[in-house]
Order: C-alpha cells, then structure tokens, then sequence
C-alpha cells in the first residue's frame, strides 16, 4: 500500500479547486495538508491499486486522497470526496471513531474490521476495512474498503435460521401454555355470567370472553405451522403465484397493480402447495397494505419475479439449482427501527397487524429447506424467497 517514492504535486491535480496552482494564485493558499500529503509520497502508490483507498487526516477525518475505485464504489468524484470528511460521506461514520482514537494515541499501526457503511439514499456498503496509519505519513491514516457482500449475506443468513429455529421452539411451548389455562378462563367467566344477577356486571365477563377469544386466535396462529402437515405434489411456482395475485387483487380492488415477470422455464417442483401460497400471499398482502398512499394516488405497484439461480448457499447447504421468487413493491419501505426484526413474532409495525404474517412465511418456506430474505429502502422493497430445486 506504501510508496517509498517522493510525490510531486502534479499527482494531486485532482485535489480542490482551491488547490490548484495558477499564475495568479498565490502559492499561500496551498492548504498545509496538501504540502503535507505530497510530501509523504504515499499517493502514486496508491492511485493504481485496484482496491477501495481513501486517505483521510488523521485529526479532522477529511478525505484528502480517494483512487479510482473508491470514487467508483461511492459514486462521487474525487473532487467532490475532496470536500467531505468521512462523516460526511458515510451516515454513520462514527463507526470509526474508537478506532481513530486508538490510532491517534498510538495504540496500534493497523487494524481491520467489519464495517457497515450507510450512505443517503443508498444500500448500505458491508465491508470489510483495513485502517492504518503509515509511518511515512503521520498525519494521514489509509482507510482501505473491501467490499464483503458474500460474507455479511451469509452471515445474515445464517441469523435468519437460528432465529427461526429457536422462534419454532418458543412459540411452540409458549402458545401451548397460554391455550390451556385460556380454555378455563373463557369457561369460569362463561359460568360466572350465567350466576350474575346484576345484568351491567356482564359487560366484565363479556370483556373476559373476547380478550380470551383474541387471544386463542393468536394462539391458534401461532401453532399453524406445527399443525399443518406437510403434503408433497408437483408444485408450479407460477400457479402458486397465479393465486396469490388474484387473492390479493380481489382484497385491493382498485389503483394497485400485481405485475407479472415470470421465468416460464422454471421446472416443477416437490413442495406442499398450500403452504406456499400462505407464505406468498402473507409477504404480497404485506405489501400491498404498505402501498395505500402509493393506491390512493394511483401508483402502487408490486412485481412478482421469478428467476433461476445456480450454484446457490441456503443454510449452509450448496444447492445446482434453485429458484428466486422476488416480491417488489414501491411502497414506503420497512421502517427502519423493525427492519431487523421483522421475520420475529409479534413485531409489528402497521396499527392492528399481530406480526405474525412473516414468521409463518419464513416458517413454511423452511420447511422447503428454502429462505426468505429481504431488502428495503424508501421507494423499493424487495422480498426474495428461495427454493432448491435440486
Ligand atoms: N412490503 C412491506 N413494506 C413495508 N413494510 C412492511 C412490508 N412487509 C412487512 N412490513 C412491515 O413488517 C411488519 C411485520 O409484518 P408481518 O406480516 O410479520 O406482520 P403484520 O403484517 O404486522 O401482521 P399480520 O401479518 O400477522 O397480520 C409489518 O407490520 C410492516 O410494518
Ligand atoms: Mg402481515
């Protein structure tokens, strides 16, 4: 990463305006860091290195260096970066301050770590960082970014379904501890009413019974997966599509539309038909209840895409073939303090939903040996269930 080699400021052309030599400008007004960065000699060495590169000053994290690739990857010119401190660039920057400090204090030279960068109106960059402070050039730390997409999707992954099976196992016990005390309840209460004589004191048990009602209902759900059993057929993932889409069109009559990209070469497969379509219909109807600003306008909109995918991880397991079913809406995205809860039980974010429509979706898509992830920003939702195939 270092270049032993003096640097001339010619190298740094692309540093701010301000920086810029011309016959009128008096040589003053070279900022004292760019005296400084040139004469470490550590940006021609790091101008061609195919990786993320940033050279920020140490105290006031301002980025006086990017290569090509870092103004690739983040979308914004040198020049522009040039005017931004890493705070500015990234959301959260703040994610590297304890290790500034370690730096600043000597502490250590390098170090790496796992970094998720967020950017305005952009996906947040998973990476992974390797910072170190040059000695060539105490005033500068090298911020270099590998983009980790694989690992952090993989680690994601792997959350979802320890989640999932430890969820199984709560659930199970715990809804099978509220049913049956609930039964007794609902029943004295019934009793009780029938002793009454004051007919105003059954407005309590009447209170009794319907929140005892309630509550088996959520019970009741809460156990479907465990009751249901599993009934293999040949299942065509576009007739399970098919369904849901007119479920859903039927309940949102007017202003949303249900688009079709369907990959028709997708093969049948064995899976329990039934359960897929709850899945489904859970994850569409989630989505059109989140478009109803996007229907009242008249421009609500979510995709059903289904596409091959080959040589694909799920659960650790590598599968030749697979199948991706994207579910895309352009609604207002998850709100952010759910966003990594939402396959949970009982997580809800919309007034009256029990939170329960992802869980029993992400609980029957496993049953597939399958997953559902998701990705969501303002403007654009993506839920991709995947099936192996083989
Ligand atoms: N496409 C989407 N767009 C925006 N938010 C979504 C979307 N899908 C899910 N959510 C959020 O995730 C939450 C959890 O969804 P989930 O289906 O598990 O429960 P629910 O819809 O609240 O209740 P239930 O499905 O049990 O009636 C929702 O309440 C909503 O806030
Ligand atoms: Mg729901």
């Amino acid at each position: 990463m270092k270049s032993a080699r003096a640097s001339s400021k010619a190298k740094l052309a692309d540093a701010p305006a301000s920086a810029t030599p011309a016959a009128h400008v008096p040589a003053a007004t070279v900022e004292p860091w760019e005296a400084a960065l040139a004469a470490t000699g550590i940006v021609p060495g790091l101008e061609a290195l195919p990786t993320v590169l940033l050279v920020l000053e140490k105290h006031t994290l301002r980025v006086v260096f990017a290569n090509p690739a870092a103004e690739a990857l983040l979308a914004l010119s040198r020049r522009s970066l040039s005017q931004m401190t890493w705070n500015d660039v990234f959301l959260n920057g703040e994610v590297l301050s304890a290790t500034m400090a370690d730096l600043i204090s000597n502490l250590f030279q390098t170090t790496r770590l796992d970094l998720v960068l967020e950017r305005t109106g952009q996906e947040p960059l998973h990476t992974h960082a390797i910072v170190a402070a040059p000695e060539s050039a105490p005033d500068f730390v090298i911020v270099e970014l590998i983009e980790n997409e694989q690992k952090i999707k993989n680690e994601r992954e792997e959350r979802i379904i320890d989640q999932a099976l430890m969820n199984k196992h709560l659930i199970r016990n715990l809804a099978h501890e509220i049913k049956n005390p609930l039964g007794g309840i609902r029943g004295a209460a019934q009793l009780l009413e029938f002793e009454l004589e004051q007919r105003e004191l059954r407005e309590y048990t009447q209170v009794i019974i319907k929140e005892s009602d309630r509550l088996q209902t959520l019970v009741d759900r809460l156990l479907e997966p465990h009751r249901h059993p599993y009934i293999a057929t040949d299942v065509n993932i576009h007739e399970v599509c098919e369904r849901v889409r007119s479920v859903v069109l039927a309940e949102f009559p007017q202003g949303l539309e249900i688009q079709r990209d369907y990959d028709v070469s997708l093969p049948d497969f064995r899976g329990d038909k039934e359960q897929l379509i709850q899945a489904l219909l859970n994850i569409v109807r989630n989505g059109a209840q989140a478009l109803r600003e996007q229907i009242a306008r008249g421009d609500a909109r979510v995709v059903l895409r289904t596409r091959v995918a080959r040589k694909i991880t799920i659960a650790k397991r590598l599968h030749k073939l697979a199948l991706e079913l994207h579910v895309i809406d352009n609604g207002p995205g998850i709100p952010a303090d759910i966003r990594d809860r939402i396959f949970y039980p009982l997580v809800s974010g919309r007034e009256g939903g029990s939170g329960l429509g992802l869980t029993l979706a992400q609980s029957f898509v496993q049953r597939h040996d399958g997953l559902i992830e998701c990705e969501s920003r303002p403007g654009r939702t993506d839920f991709r269930i995947l099936l192996p195939l083989g």
